[in-house]
C-alpha cells in the first residue's frame, strides 16, 4: 500500500501524456509536429525549465473542449489515486489557453466536471489554483483574474509560474493584493531557477503561505531560517530539479539537508508525464536515491497534509 499523501504542486497540464496527447489531436483535428508518440517522447530531452515549457506550450494545443479538460484531469486523478494520493490541489495555466481561443469557463468547468466527482470516484479531495504566467503582463494577469470572477466558488487560490528568471514576484503585486480581497489563498513558483530574493519577495510582497519549489533558498541561511520560524511549507518535486537541470543527480538533492534544516518540505510531481514520475515515484526515488528511510518518508507525507489548505477536520478523514 502507497502512504497515503496530498499532492501540492502538480500542473493539470503537465499530466498530459503523450498517448492522450495523440488521442484528443486526432479527436480535434489537431496536427502534432511528431509521427507518434515515441517519437514525441524523444523530445523530452530539457536544458532548462525554457526547454521544458515551449513544449509544454506547445502540446497545450490538442486541449480544446470540456470534455479534453475533463478526460486531462481524469486521467491524472486516477493515477495518483493507484500511488495513494488522497488529496490534490491542481494548478491550472488558463492564459495559454485563452490565448488560443478557448475560454475559461471551458477550462473550469471541464476539469470541475472531473474534479467534482473525484471524492467518490477516487477518493481524493481536490482544489483548484489558477497560475499567473510570469512572463506574460500584469495587465494580463489582471485581465485573467476578473475572467475567473464568475468561476471563484471553484477556485481556492492563486499561484505564479512559467519562466521564472527576469521576472520577479514584485511584477505581479497587484493582482496579488486583489486576489488577497477576494478571498483566495497565494502561492508561487520562486527559487526554482530564480534566486533566494525571489522567495523573500514572494513573502513579503504578494503574501504567499507556500512557497513552490524554494530550492534556492539553500542559497541564504537567514531565509532558511525565517522559512522554519513561519512554518512557511516548500512543494519540492524533486523528479522535476534533475530533468530541468537545478541539480546534477537525484542523489545530489538537498531535501535531506533542508529536513535537517527543519523546513517543511513536501514532495511532489510538477509535469509529472514529461519528469517521468507521479507523487508516488517521487516519494520512490527520493527514498531511494537519498536513503531516506520509512520514518522521513512519513514525516514528508504527514506534512504534505499540514501544507495543504485542507480545514482540520478535512485532514484529519484524509490522511
Ligand atoms: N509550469 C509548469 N511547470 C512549471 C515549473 N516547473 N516551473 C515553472 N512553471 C511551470
Ligand atoms: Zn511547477
Amino acid at each position: 500500500m502507497p502512504l497515503p499523501k496530498a499532492e501540492l504542486h502538480l500542473h493539470i497540464e503537465g499530466t498530459l501524456e503523450p498517448e492522450l496527447a495523440f488521442e484528443l489531436a486526432a479527436r480535434n483535428g489537431v496536427a502534432l509536429p511528431y509521427a507518434d508518440t515515441d517519437e514525441l517522447r524523444k523530445a523530452y530531452q530539457f536544458e532548462d525549465l525554457q526547454s521544458f515549457l515551449n513544449l509544454y506550450y506547445e502540446l497545450m494545443a490538442v486541449l480544446r473542449t470540456e470534455r479534453d479538460f475533463e478526460d486531462l484531469a481524469n486521467a491524472y486523478l486516477a493515477r495518483a489515486a493507484a500511488q495513494g494520493v488522497r488529496h490534490a490541489e491542481i494548478f491550472f495555466d488558463p492564459q495559454a489557453h485563452l490565448a488560443r481561443g478557448v475560454g475559461m469557463g471551458t477550462v473550469v468547468d471541464g476539469l470541475w466536471r472531473a474534479l467534482g466527482g473525484s471524492e467518490a470516484e477516487h477518493g481524493i479531495s481536490t482544489r483548484l489554483i489558477l497560475c499567473f504566467l510570469r512572463d506574460e503582463s500584469a495587465e494580463s494577469a489582471l485581465e485573467t483574474l476578473e475572467a475567473a470572477k464568475p468561476y471563484l466558488d471553484r477556485i481556492t487560490g492563486v499561484g505564479l509560474d512559467s519562466a521564472e528568471v527576469g521576472h520577479p514576484p514584485v511584477k505581479f503585486r497587484e493582482v496579488y493584493e486583489a486576489a488577497a480581497a477576494l478571498g483566495l489563498r497565494r502561492v508561487a513558483h520562486a527559487g526554482e531557477e530564480g534566486p533566494p530574493e525571489y522567495i523573500t519577495e514572494a513573502l513579503d510582497v504578494l503574501g504567499v503561505e507556500r512557497v513552490d519549489h524554494g530550492l534556492r533558498c539553500m542559497e541564504d541561511p537567514a531565509l532558511v531560517e525565517r522559512l522554519v520560524r513561519e512554518r512557511i511549507p516548500l512543494t519540492l518535486c524533486p523528479l522535476s530539479n534533475v530533468r530541468l537541470r537545478t541539480v546534477d543527480v537525484l542523489a545530489d538533492h538537498p531535501l535531506p539537508a533542508m529536513l535537517d534544516a527543519g523546513l517543511l518540505c513536501t514532495v511532489n510531481s510538477d509535469d509529472p508525464a514529461y519528469f517521468g514520475g507521479y507523487a508516488g515515484d517521487n516519494f520512490d526515488a527520493v527514498g531511494a536515491a537519498l536513503g531516506l528511510g520509512e520514518e522521513r518518508l512519513r514525516e514528508l507525507a504527514r506534512n504534505s497534509f499540514v501544507a495543504s489548505f485542507l480545514e482540520d477536520d478535512e485532514e484529519r478523514r484524509a490522511r
